[in-house]
């Protein structure tokens, strides 16, 4: 059974870089990203790494903790740490799990056997405080994840979780939003007052982004 949106993100223990995470309550009251990677010292890996960590403070700022995982072993996730300081210009600022016995992995089904039967693929669970999953994405190994694409996905989730709102195609922070369809228009009108909405058709209206 693969990890659907709306399931509770299965809880577990495993070692990481940071020691024993238990996932529930490192996650918190906040939300969480885990991503797996296929394989440590491998280059678009090295990339992502070091782009996670050089995102952190974005991360930090919509308060979601971010962690990453492969099946490789602790001592291996510490010597390619060491690479990824030298190389990308920053030092892993979050934690690595070890998953060496694919515990968690097979749990998310992060392994895609008929991808590779051996290593994890690219995979994304994004965790809201309730410990529902929001989000997956899976990515094949070659190609590298855009995670800004994971923080605009942060935001429209936090936002539609605030507001009956929901966020059109390529909607970046600040562009205007969609009223969701279960509000009338007798609704948005108290509920949109400050700002006013548009109704293009009776099932597409618009109103600028409530929090700004
Ligand atoms: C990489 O991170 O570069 C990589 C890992 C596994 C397969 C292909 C590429």
């Amino acid at each position: 059974m693969s990890v659907q949106l709306g399931d509770t993100a299965p809880d577990f223990t495993q070692e990481s870089t940071e020691g024993a995470i238990h996932f529930h309550d490192w996650i918190g009251d906040g939300w969480a990203v885990l991503f797996s990677h296929p394989k440590d010292f491998t280059p678009v890996c090295t990339t992502e790494l070091g782009t996670v960590a050089r995102l952190k403070p974005e991360f930090d700022k919509r308060n979601t903790k971010v962690i990453g995982l492969s099946v490789d072993p602790l001592k291996d996730h510490e010597g390619w740490a060491r690479d990824i300081a030298e190389t990308q210009g920053t030092a892993l600022n979050f934690p690595l799990i070890a998953d060496a016995d694919r515990k968690v992995s097979e749990l998310y089904g992060m392994i895609h056997p008929n991808a590779d039967n051996t290593f994890t693929v690219r995979s994304v669970f994004i965790v809201g405080p309730d410990k529902k999953v929001k989000l997956t994405l899976s990515y094949p190994a070659s190609t590298g994840r855009n995670f800004q694409e994971l923080l605009r996905v942060i935001d429209s989730l936090q936002l539609t979780a605030k507001y009956k709102v929901a966020t059109p195609a390529d909607w970046q922070d600040g562009d205007d939003v969609i009223i969701t369809p279960a509000v009338s228009n007798e609704e948005a009108k108290t509920l949109f007052a400050e700002k006013g909405f548009t109704e293009i058709k009776p099932y597409l209206r618009t109103t600028p982004q409530p929090n700004k």
